[in-house]
């Protein structure tokens, strides 16, 4: 039997503590309530990023998101005044759509080259809430903290080009407007296309 990958339970550790403190330094309202519910009712720290794509591990959406918030961080150093506390809001929770989302299933596959199957485990997709993927993780998010507008823009339209409706002629000049407003939410879409293309393994 082949197992999904799963990061090493220390690394866990330390990311999860690197994305407590980060939202924790923003002081929002309700954060703490947050990551409470994020702790006992969903699988956040342990969920992949993907079934497949990148972050396809337990571990991997913990770590594709910290790792979408130092890249974001780093996006917007010189180019604007976006508060510290809304940089980690908004990658940190911009894939809360993916918890509660992923299932863990076994398949019979062949041995390449071999006449026999093998057991193996992967990653499935089973959505507790279709609410979308950006417009969930807001609403998500709204459960328990305020967002202010850019906030909500940015986590709504992440996706970038990759978003359903922004491949819509109305759809896509909504997200077009949300960008020229927010410096916000182009940085996030950057990143996490940078992050999911260029550093998730
Ligand atoms: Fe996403
Ligand atoms: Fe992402």
């Amino acid at each position: 039997m082949k197992y999904v990958p799963e990061l090493p339970p220390a690394t866990i550790a330390e990311l999860k503590k690197e994305f407590e403190d980060a939202l924790m330094a923003s002081e929002r309202q309700g954060v703490d309530d947050l990551l409470i519910w994020l702790d006992t009712q969903t699988d956040f720290f342990s969920a992949p990023a993907s079934t497949q794509h990148h972050g396809a591990y337990v571990g991997g959406l913990l770590a594709h998101s910290v790792k979408v918030y130092k890249v974001t961080q780093n996006f917007l150093k010189n180019i604007s005044d976006v508060p510290a506390g809304s940089i980690a809001i908004v990658a940190l929770l911009h894939d809360l759509c993916k918890c509660n989302f992923y299932t863990r299933r076994v398949k019979n596959v062949k041995v390449p080259g071999e006449k026999r199957w093998e057991e193996e485990e992967s990653f499935a997709i089973e959505d507790t809430l279709p609410l979308g993927h950006g417009e969930k993780s807001v609403f998500l998010a709204m459960n328990h903290i305020r967002l202010t507008e850019a906030e909500a823009l940015a986590i709504r339209w992440h996706m970038g080009g990759f978003d359903d409706a922004a491949r819509s002629y109305v759809g896509g000049m909504t997200q077009a407007q949300a960008f020229r407003k927010h410096p916000l939410a182009v940085a996030l879409a950057i990143a996490d296309m940078y992050v999911a293309y260029l550093l998730d393994d």
